[in-house]
């Protein structure tokens, strides 16, 4: 047996999802859970397969065209069917091996594997049979609706085939499930957080001015996937200059200048969990005064914003406190007058001229997973810490981000293997 790139979870947390989830759906319930879509480009060509979250969270299995099936008994028990895109030697040879309905049980502990082609009929018996559908249906707050995705077809062409199917909608359901993680999960974050530092750790040693952004991409991708990430967790940014105010940038294209600041937003992905780090250095090596003393200011921020996140603060609250916190720091950069923020002291928006974005968001298979805008703090919940100041005019965009998870007495960092303070930063890279 060859030596595999990472351990996936226990099956046993798969059936223990599932068991979950079931206790949590009445009696006469079936789930239906697809796989994603495999995206065309041009020609024969595709976007890599990308699992459907939640599809991964109940099952563990990565593979295209999957379908999970579950039915809730009238005893509250449930019974669990995996479909599975049949394998044969034309695709053996082209793709490589798809899994076996063997391995399907052993990844996902679901007994009852069979081939997609008997989807159709299974369909016939249990859908009639079913008191409610229960369908994944993608509600995220900020989702992209552009392109219809594998389970919304499929619903829609379920309930062309069933008009009188009573659908149900399964997302704040499974958010709330994979808002708190597990020791498995955490397992997974902990280990993609530590290659998400330590690989850029390993990149910072070697920048320097005339650089171009897209080597250090380069650099870093060795970095994480050498150390067994399977990618990057999204595209990463890396920002010199006046680009460091751009909070999508994706280009990479550029060479990094003498004086310029760098914004690394990276993070990668392990075992199907993201990691989400932002720092932001000198190409040089050393802060300018100017960048120094608004660096230092976002630290403190970052600091504060991470004192206050524990158990029982609602994110709202939160983020309010972060912005009382961030325009003090606006007001000593001279950035904003107190006028300004005395207008609104309790919740001062102004703000946002130059911190437009919101602090946290949480963090797991998903960069940006699921959940509510707002909700309180747990236990066990992973989230960001990312505050940022974007002043376009003096080409300096900072943003200082890590993860931690929310233990009962404060936040945990999940990345204390990369540096934060100036002084590190700037012996790193001496
Ligand atoms: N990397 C995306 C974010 O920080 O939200
Ligand atoms: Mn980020
Ligand atoms: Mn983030």
């Amino acid at each position: 047996m060859h030596t595999l790139r990472y351990a996936p979870i226990p099956a046993s947390f798969y059936a223990d999802r599932r068991d979950k989830l079931a206790a949590q759906l009445p009696a006469g319930s079936l789930v239906i859970i697809h796989a994603n879509d495999i995206y065309p480009t041009n020609a024969d060509g595709t976007l890599a397969h990308h699992q459907n979250a939640n599809l991964f969270y109940l099952t563990g299995i990565d593979q295209e065209e999957t379908v999970l099936l579950m039915r809730v008994m009238d005893d509250g028990s449930h019974e669990d069917t995996l479909l599975l895109r049949e394998t044969n030697e034309h695709i053996v040879i082209w793709e490589g091996a798809r899994l076996t309905k063997e391995m399907a049980t052993q990844l996902s502990a679901i007994d009852d594997v069979r081939w997609t082609d008997e989807y159709n009929s299974l369909l016939a018996e249990w859908v009639p049979a079913a008191k409610e559908i229960w369908l994944e249906q993608d509600n995220h707050p900020r989702r992209n609706t552009y392109v219809q995705t594998r389970n919304a077809r499929m619903e829609a062409a379920l309930l062309a085939a069933y008009p009188d199917a009573k659908v149900k909608c399964l997302y704040d359901t499974l958010a709330a499930m994979r808002m708190v993680k597990t020791e498995e999960e955490l397992v997974q974050l902990r280990e993609a957080c530590r290659i998400t530092g330590e690989g850029f750790v390993e990149v910072l040693r070697s920048i320097k001015p005339g650089m171009g952004e897209w080597e250090m991409e380069g650099l870093l991708s060795s970095a994480y996937i050498r150390r067994r990430a399977r990618k990057f967790s999204f595209l990463p940014i890396i920002a010199s200059g006046k680009d460091t105010c751009v909070l999508h940038y994706i280009s990479n294209h550029k060479r990094c200048e003498d004086g310029d600041l760098i914004l690394f937003d990276i993070g990668a992905e392990y075992g199907g969990y993201a990691g989400d780090m932002t720092r932001t250095v000198p190409a040089n090596g050393k802060y300018t005064p100017r960048q120094k003393a608004v660096y230092e200011a976002c630290l403190a921020v970052h600091r504060y914003a991470f004192s206050i996140m524990r158990p029982g603060l609602k994110k709202s609250e939160y983020e309010r406190l972060v912005r009382v916190r961030m325009a003090a720091e606006l007001v000593k950069l001279g950035l904003l007058t107190q006028e300004e923020v005395d207008a609104a002291p309790e919740n001062p928006l102004c703000v946002r001229k130059y911190f437009m974005h919101g602090t946290s968001h949480s963090l797991g298979i998903d960069v940006h997973d699921v959940g509510p805008l707002d909700i309180e703090f747990a236990e066990n919940q992973v989230w960001t810490i990312e505050p940022g100041i974007y002043i376009p005019a003096e080409n300096i965009g900072i943003r200082i981000e890590t993860d931690v998870v929310i233990h009962a007495d404060g936040a945990e960092d999940l990345i204390p293997n990369a540096p934060l303070e100036v002084a590190d930063i700037e012996a790193l890279m001496q």
